[in-house]
């Protein structure tokens, strides 16, 4: 995590940098610094929390430089102050870097450089980094970039860095491994660097996405100038940015979060749209449709992902066992990679990513490629790393989410692994025409469903505000409807701090049942399909204990309104298609009760939304 942006060109820095920050907060908040270059004066300027104080802390003070750099840190090592945010700098004040990643070796750095006679004044790992360079570039008298090079060489862990130099008043020098670092093209040699394009898009739509092991240096007079730490030159593949600058707003919304829960009719339109025609009876995932045949032949489909992303890969392992009849397995990337895993060529491993950048998630798919498997991805970030290492992957679409608990990311998550589900099962032969006919119209009239119950988040909010003060919560739900119950506690307790656990309901019964008294709000997806009266029973057991049932209800029902305190209606639609209406108002009930309590809903404390650290 951590946000990096750099800014040389003929504009004012600062301003550029500060909304560049703002733009990248999602990445880290417990700290934000900026440092200027001005008639060759180095000025830095670091604050505890979020760019907000920054700003403050800055303000009235006259900030000028045309190159400059800018950090939002989400704290690994060494806690959230002044002295550990970014930019770090040498000690003789010449050099000043910025980092997001994680320098595995910089225990034996650190000590190597202080017995060279270099003091540090942190206690994270980036500090290293710069007196690193600093020393190379004295011992060895090579320039900047050279230094930076052989610096790089002798680091293992992650980086994306950006280095200012006093003497190298013309120039900014990057690189980058495992974390990602994006350059906007400007005109006459004007560069923004940053983690992502949101904050490059404003002012250029050319892009390149600097790789791996890569070196970046742009220069006022020289341009850009692109090597490997191996010192081979390489020529920039410049990309054409499709964001646009709208979707990076609030648009009249209180937070990013509800605006995003809001779009969900459009996001899921827009996954779909192009690739499904329920008239014509046809589904096709384009940059998928190549590797269909290997996935029907494949021993496995292995799904590697994290938080929300792998709530999506669950709800894809019933859709694409139940409809397609293939073998698929749901990994945490995070254990994935660690455990051994038997892995071979006749194994197709699935990375499922919403920023496309999450440090387990990449590694889990580096183990499968190393092992001989094919490996595809489904991301939403256009450009992303796990996007360009795959074989061949599908785009989600949603367009750029900025709130931290992810919503519209992970109806369009699952989107497209129903596309996926359907377009293999149509090609096995293992659902009737009939049932994908009638499946493909469901899935085309699902965005109008999920507009209705926007419709009725009047109601929702007022459920919130009954248990805006629980201190507990339990969710339930049975086959694809378990990891929504999954998403809707995570969602819970990321922006609102309140403990909440997803279950399958028939399992409430081995323990979970133990919590439940007339203080537990337990929420159910109790919707009309082949578990409908086994959840009934789960209710009554519930309702026995004097628990507090919220249950999300297909339209219509009268059941469950009889044994139910509240219930929340949704449209019927098919089995399979539940997750997707079910979560939207998980999604408003969350994000009422976070509102509720005070709670910072689109920054929520300790989180952050782009995980590039282990
Ligand atoms: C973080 C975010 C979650 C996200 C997870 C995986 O924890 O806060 O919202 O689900 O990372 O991220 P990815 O980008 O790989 O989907």
């Amino acid at each position: 995590m951590c946000g990096i942006v750099a800014y040389i060109g003929k504009r004012e820095a600062y301003p550029i940098i500060i909304k560049g920050l703002k733009r990248l907060e999602y990445r880290g908040y417990d700290s934000a610094g900026i440092a200027l270059l001005d008639k060759g004066d180095l000025n830095i300027y670091k604050k505890q929390g979020k760019v907000a104080n920054l700003e403050e802390f800055a303000s009235g003070k006259n900030i000028t430089g045309n190159i400059g750099i800018g950090h939002t840190r989400w704290a690994t090592h060494g806690l959230p102050n002044d002295i550990n945010s970014h930019p770090h700098y040498s000690n003789d004040g010449e050099l000043a870097l910025i980092h997001n990643g994680i320098i595995e070796n910089y225990d034996i750095l650190r000590e190597e450089l202080k017995s060279r006679g270099y003091s540090f004044v942190s206690e994270t790992d980036t500090e290293v980094l710069v007196h690193l360079i600093d020393d190379i570039i004295k011992t060895e008298k090579v320039e900047l970039v050279e230094a930076v090079r052989h610096a790089l060489l002798n680091v293992t862990g992650a980086y994306a860095i950006v280095i200012l130099s006093k003497n190298n008043p013309n120039q900014l020098v990057a690189a980058r491994k495992s974390s990602p670092l994006v350059i906007g093209i400007g005109e006459e040699n004007e560069f923004f660097l940053a983690s992502d394009a949101t904050p490059i898009v404003e002012y250029t739509k050319q892009v390149v996405y600097l790789n791996d092991e890569e070196i970046a240096v742009v220069d006022l007079n020289d341009g850009l100038r692109i090597l490997s730490i191996t010192n081979q030159d390489k020529t920039p593949y410049i990309q054409q940015l499709e964001m646009k600058l709208e979707a990076l707003e609030k648009g009249g919304f209180e937070h990013f979060m509800l605006k995003e829960i809001f779009e969900q009719p459009r996001s899921i339109h827009d996954c779909f749209r192009g690739r499904l025609n329920a008239e014509k009876g046809w589904v096709a995932l384009g940059g998928l449709k190549e590797y269909e045949q290997k996935m029907i032949n494949a021993n496995r489909l292995i799904f590697v992902a994290c938080g929300t992303s792998w709530h999506a890969c669950q709800v894809g392992e019933y859709l694409i066992e139940g409809l397609a009849r293939i073998n698929v397995e749901v990994e945490y990337a995070s254990e994935f990679r660690y455990r051994n895993p038997i892995i071979n060529e006749n194994d197709i491993v699935i990375a499922v990513s919403q920023s496309g950048e999450t440090a387990d998630t990449l590694a889990a798919l580096e183990l499968a490629k190393s092992k001989g498997a094919t490996i595809l991805g489904i991301c939403n970030v256009v450009g992303s790393s796990i996007s360009r290492i795959t074989d061949a992957g599908s785009y989600t679409h949603a367009g750029p989410e900025i709130g931290v608990a992810s919503t519209k990311a992970f109806t369009a998550q699952v989107t497209i692994l129903t596309l996926l589900a359907l377009s293999l099962a149509n090609k096995k032969g293992t659902i009737s025409e009939t049932t994908f006919h009638t499946m493909l119209a469901d899935l085309e009239a699902v965005p109008d469903k999920v507009k209705k119950i926007l419709d009725s988040d009047a109601k929702i909010k007022e459920i919130a505000r009954i248990y805006q003060n629980a201190s507990n919560a339990l969710y339930l739900g049975r086959n694809s409807s378990f990891p929504v119950a999954l998403e809707g506690a995570l969602k819970l307790k990321e922006i609102s701090y309140i403990h909440a656990e997803g279950y399958p309901a028939a399992e409430m019964k081995h323990g979970p049942i133990a919590l439940i008294d007339e203080e537990m709000p337990v929420f159910v997806i109790a919707t009309k399909g082949t578990s409908y009266e086994k959840v009934v029973s789960n209710i009554q057991e519930v309702k026995a204990r004097k628990g507090k049932l919220i249950c999300i209800v297909t339209e219509g029902d009268t059941q469950v309104k009889d044994l139910a305190d509240h219930i929340i209606e949704i449209p019927d639609t098919d089995e399979n298609l539940v997750p997707l209406l079910a979560t939207i108002p998980l999604q408003l009930l969350s994000y009422h009760i976070s509102v509720f309590r005070g709670c910072n809903v689109d920054q929520p404390r300790n989180l952050a939304k782009s995980v590039t650290v282990e």
